[in-house]
């Protein structure tokens, strides 16, 4: 891992005592910012750069279309507790404003042919692919994510899968195909499906990833997630796919809502440079990429060679 140490505690307010000069490997973030002296980041490594704070006050201060891909997975709007700075039950009307004043920032900061994922439930998904839409976002895949973890709702079906939206900034720049390996029955090693006959034809790397994940864990155990465990994680099964679908490595990628840093995480591991914000937990992040003592899950994905000059 590369980190560098951290700088200050954790605070909702920007700070401003990063110090470049005891940070001389860090990655520098000043030649993305609109004014390099107004905001400076809580923590970097040598790959990417984390504000503490509101989004709302990091985004608006990048510059236009540096970033190859944005990935946001924002509170869901549903009264969970999060930090002290976060409220998670909002009028419906004000927490889709919201979303979309992120999300222009979000469009606004990405390279063409960059691409956006929006983790959220299918009914925030709904609106918000509408409102990307509207502003000429190209629509790629609504891809569900299959989640176990959910109660029944009296009178509804039950839920079992969270939305990823995938738009891009025009047509994409980079698309490097995934394949998951031929399904194989845990009890008696044979192959699950016939793929009605054409098993001979299939590639033998395996078959081209699906818009529904189904095998995505949940995040559940300490070697997986921050120690305290007050903040949100994803597997980084799902941000692989996304950083490996879409990037390549030197590329940058942008998250809003860091939470356990697994975006950051993850593009460490992958040599992609990152920026993210994170309101209230910006220490356990630091921590995080600084220990390296949290677990990857496990991941047999397959994916496309890069290209020549990436090699
Ligand atoms: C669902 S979690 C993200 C989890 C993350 N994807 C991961 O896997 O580690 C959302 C995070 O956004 C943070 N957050 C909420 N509002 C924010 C804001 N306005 N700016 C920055 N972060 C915010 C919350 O504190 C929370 O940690």
């Amino acid at each position: 891992m590369t980190a560098l140490r951290d700088i200050a505690p954790a605070s909702t307010e920007l700070q401003t005592a990063f110090n470049w000069r005891e940070n001389a490997r860090a990655f520098d973030v000043r030649p993305f910012l609109k004014q390099p002296a107004q905001i400076t980041p809580h923590y970097a490594t040598e790959l990417g750069a984390l504000f503490s704070g509101d989004c709302m006050n990091v985004l608006p201060q990048l510059q236009e279309g540096i970033a190859d891909t944005v990935f946001a997975d924002p509170p869901f709007n549903i009264g969970k507790e999060y930090g002290s700075n976060t409220n998670d039950q909002q009028p419906d009307e004000r927490y889709l404003e919201w979303c979309q004043q992120w999300l222009a920032e979000c469009i606004r900061v990405l390279k063409p042919g960059g691409a956006l994922f929006v983790y959220n439930l299918p009914k925030w998904n709904v609106p918000l692919g509408y409102y990307l839409m509207q502003q000429g976002m190209e629509f790629r895949h609504w891809i569900a994510i299959e989640i176990s973890a959910c109660l029944p709702i009296p009178k509804r079906l039950h839920p079992s899968h969270y939305s990823l939206l995938y738009y891009t900034k025009g047509s994409p720049k980079t698309f490097r195909r995934i394949r998951t390996p031929i399904q194989i029955c845990r009890h008696c090693g044979g192959e699950v499906k016939d793929y009605g006959g054409h098993r001979d034809a299939m590639n033998p790397d395996g078959v081209t990833l699906k818009d529904v994940w189904t095998d995505i864990p949940p995040v559940r155990h300490w070697k997986f997630k921050s120690k305290n465990r007050k903040c949100n994680a994803l597997s980084t099964k799902l941000l692989d796919r996304v950083v490996e679908m879409s990037t390549v490595p030197g590329d940058l990628v942008i998250d809003p809502f860091g939470g356990s840093g697994t975006t950051y995480a993850v593009c460490e591991e992958k040599h992609r440079h990152w920026i993210g914000s994170e309101i209230d937990f910006a220490e356990d992040i630091a921590e995080r990429l600084q220990g390296g003592h949290i677990r990857s899950h496990k991941s047999d994905d397959w994916v496309e060679p890069l290209p020549q000059q990436h090699t």
